[in-house]
């Protein structure tokens, strides 16, 4: 796509994600179609959007005539028919197999023949989604972080059956938008929901083993690993409905692997409706936060916790650069970009050294003899040759 603007977009779904796409590619001067099957949503959609670009003229962020420009490139529609002019789909509806099939092969007869058609699916194959279209060449994954407009990162996900020219296009219109793109496997979790699993699994477990409370736990991520935001309060603030469900999803997609079991912990706050932030209570109480006990500030156990933790991450961001899911650029642009990390996994592998987090991971192997501490061929390769990832770009 030589032009950055004057496209015409077409959004499905106007919920969170859709209506924060829409919004994208209408600041980029961008005709935006957004479709969605309710009206009402739709509606609530135009209000949401509205009331936070007004916001953003209140303060002094945006100017009047920015605002109304966005507004008035933005089409609210309660049928397909206009996306016979667009150029770019991106579908952002219900985490749904059967419900993203369905609005695909309704789209694809609407649209022009060579219409790009994304899906923001954050779980399903993008093989499966492509089964449903008589050309899945122009189809492809572009997964979209929350809040879309603020988050930077976007990983596109190429199908088996999607050409070269689709990922092009895609990539280098979402590179105009200001983005960060990166190159992602069609693999269960991509690299962001992959990668980031042991943040809050491991947390869970050293919870579990009774070893620190989840004060204790956040204040070590946050205070010695310079992490933004501490594992519980993060789940509390994703919902731990949400959470529980994406580490289930990946355990299943990847045939059970241990490494990936979700805690009874979190599904026992889910079953009692202690879903975090949004219910008042999760691993933390809310209403009355004087009753959340304080963090044990002790040096050794902190360090064992973030060590620990960010052990199991570098194998897991090791793991994905393995098995081919990304590169080691785009595995550390994606956690920086996706979930705010302080620094690149591998990038912070190189600095501790791969021998180190190899101790810690090998001793967790030890003590616990399971399969889930098994340290990643390359990571055990960088450890014994001194080779280290900054090498490998
Ligand atoms: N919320 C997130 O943090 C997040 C992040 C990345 C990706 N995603 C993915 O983005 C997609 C949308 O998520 P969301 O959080 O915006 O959901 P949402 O519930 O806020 O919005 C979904 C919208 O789709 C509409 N819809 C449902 N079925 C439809 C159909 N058959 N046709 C047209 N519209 C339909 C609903 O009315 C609703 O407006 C999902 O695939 C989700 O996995 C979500």
């Amino acid at each position: 796509m030589d032009s950055n603007k004057d496209r015409v977009i077409g959004v499905i779904g106007a919920g969170t994600m859709g209506t924060g796409i829409a919004q994208i590619a209408s600041t980029f001067e961008h005709t935006v179609f957004l479709y969605d099957a309710y009206p009402g949503q739709l509606e609530k959609s135009k209000t949401g959007l509205e009331s936070i670009l007004n916001r953003q003229i209140e303060k002094e962020r945006m100017t009047k005539a920015e605002v109304s420009g966005i507004l008035s490139r933005i089409h609210y529609v309660d049928h397909l028919t206009d996306f016979k002019q667009c150029e770019v789909v991106f579908e952002a509806i219900i985490e749904d197999l059967q419900a993203k099939k369905d609005q695909f092969s309704r789209v694809e007869a609407i649209v022009p023949k060579n219409c790009i058609l994304a899906t923001n699916t954050s779980s399903l194959s993008i093989a499966s989604i492509s089964s449903a279209l008589k050309k899945p060449s122009r189809f492809l994954g572009a997964h979209f972080f929350n809040p879309a407009p603020l988050m930077k990162l976007v990983e596109i996900i190429p199908g088996i059956s999607t050409a070269e020219a689709t990922v092009e296009t895609t990539k280098s219109l979402i590179d105009n938008w200001n983005k960060v793109t990166v190159l992602a496997k069609d693999t269960p979790g991509f690299i962001v929901n992959r990668v980031a699993r042991p943040f809050y699994g491991e947390a869970l477990r050293i919870f579990e083993e009774g070893i620190a409370d989840a004060p204790t736990v956040d204040y070590a991520m946050k205070e010695i690993g310079g992490f933004r935001m501490g594992p519980f309060e993060l789940m509390d603030l994703i919902g731990n409905d949400v959470n529980y469900n994406v580490t289930e999803s990946v355990f299943k997609e990847f045939y059970y692997d241990p490494r990936f079991k979700p805690s009874f912990a979190q599904k026992r706050l889910v079953e009692a409706g202690r879903l975090g932030k949004k219910s008042g209570i999760g691993f933390y109480d809310y209403k009355n936060p004087e009753n959340n006990p304080k963090p044990n500030m002790d040096e050794k156990l902190g360090q064992t916790i973030f060590n620990r933790i960010l052990a199991m991450l570098i194998n897991e961001a090791a793991d994905a650069v393995y098995m081919n899911v990304a590169s080691v650029q785009d595995v550390d642009m994606a956690m920086k970009n996706g979930v705010n990390y302080p620094k690149g996994l591998l990038e912070w592998c190189d600095t501790i050294g791969a021998k180190e987090v190899m101790n810690t991971i090998q001793d967790l192997r030890e003590f616990y003899s399971e399969e889930r501490y098994r340290p990643n061929p390359m990571l055990r390769k960088m450890a014994e040759s001194g080779i280290i990832f900054s090498e490998l770009i």
